[in-house]
């Protein structure tokens, strides 16, 4: 056992196995205590599977995982007693106040009925939701409904917080909320937090280090930064076009010395050391052609572009962008927290 460790979680190898099928192929794998570290992947990636070996919740097929020193598989009880965990399901009970919940949590968790109160008090505070403690959980947003899940799952004061995907489906504000939960929780609890997302840009802004994970292999590990320092790149240059056209796109960004990726409405490309000119030059050969074109633009790369170097196509195009535009209508709506 090694207590003096500045990692809280060390996974080691770590293999799962459904039959034939590997869902985590060998990741190799330090939190270090005090982050807020994001595992950030696609549908199918493998981030449930991991946080439920971490949880003990599933065997491993092989590798090791140590939560605070303690070892997963000799001693799970010890292991879980230092994790706070929200799941991807929703799992407050409709019937019950928040006050109930965190009650019946508390009470499932052993704490003193001496501590119960001060506990309760505790997280109805963190989560903002002390007007709303007599209310029924079942009329609450889906916000307040994390919000209440996030508090309570640091009831037993764990030293670790472990979130699947806890703003997938959450319209923007809501997400804002949990976002400031997440940090406040961080620094003033000093809570080490886990988190998975399918959001590139809520990794981006939210988390100190990020682990990037396709198809059960950890792609690529760093702080945002040094990810998007890693794989060289420059300002991204990005032209939107018909889908029939993309191809010839394409062949006019190659001409011109660039390295396009061809999404599903758009091709990108790294823009190098001088992005502004290959924009010019491309918008006189695209006129030359006669390629007719929607749009032409320049950003700062993104999480969203290491994603798409890495692993040749976007997080966007497979996954969330369904949950994002939902969102973004829910939010233009005026329907701020409703699900
Ligand atoms: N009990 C199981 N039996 C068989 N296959 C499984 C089982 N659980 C997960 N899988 C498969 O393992 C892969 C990884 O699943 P996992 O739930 O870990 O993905 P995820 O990254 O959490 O995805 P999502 O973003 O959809 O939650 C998927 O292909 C999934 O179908
Ligand atoms: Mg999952």
């Amino acid at each position: 056992m090694n207590m003096a460790s500045a990692n809280i979680i060390e996974i080691k190898n770590l293999v799962k196995k459904f039959g034939d099928f590997t869902a985590v192929g060998d990741i190799t794998l330090d939190i270090k205590k005090g982050e807020i570290f994001g595992l950030l992947g696609p549908n199918g990636a493998g981030k449930s599977t991991t946080i439920n070996i971490l949880l003990g919740l599933l065997p491993a097929t092989s590798g090791s995982v140590f939560v605070n020193g303690i070892d997963m598989k000799k001693n799970p009880d010890k292991a879980k007693q230092e994790i706070g965990v929200v799941t991807q399901e929703t799992v407050v009970e409709p019937e019950l106040t928040a006050t109930q919940n965190l009650m019946l949590f508390g009470r499932l968790h052993h704490i003193p009925v001496s501590e119960l109160q001060k506990s309760i008090k505790f997280a109805l505070d963190l989560s903002g939701l002390t007007g709303f403690k007599d209310a029924f959980a079942g009329t609450f947003s889906g916000g307040m409904k994390r919000r209440l899940e996030t508090a309570k799952a640091l009831m037993h004061a764990p030293q670790l917080l472990l979130l699947d995907e806890p703003t997938t489906g959450l319209d923007i504000q809501n997400r804002t909320q949990i976002w400031n939960l997440l940090r406040e929780i961080n620094k003033k609890q000093n809570v080490t937090i886990l988190m998975t997302t399918q959001y590139l840009e809520e990794a981006d802004q939210l988390c100190n280090r990020i682990g990037i994970i396709d198809h059960g292999k950890l792609i690529a590990l760093g702080t945002p930064a040094e990810l998007k320092r890693k794989i060289g790149m420059s300002s991204m240059i990005e032209v939107a076009a018909e889908k029939d056209n993309l191809a010839k796109v394409a062949a006019v960004f190659k001409k011109a010395g660039l390295d396009p990726q061809v999404l599903t409405n758009k091709v990108v490309a790294p823009g190098g050391s001088n992005a502004v000119d290959k924009v010019q030059k491309l918008m006189r050969a695209l006129a030359a052609a006669k390629i007719s074109i929607q749009s032409v633009s320049m950003h700062e790369p993104t999480i969203d572009d290491v994603f798409l170097k890495l692993t040749g196509s976007s997080v966007r195009d497979q996954t969330g962008s369904a949950d994002m535009e939902k969102a973004a209508t829910a939010a233009l709506m005026g329907r701020g927290g409703s699900r």
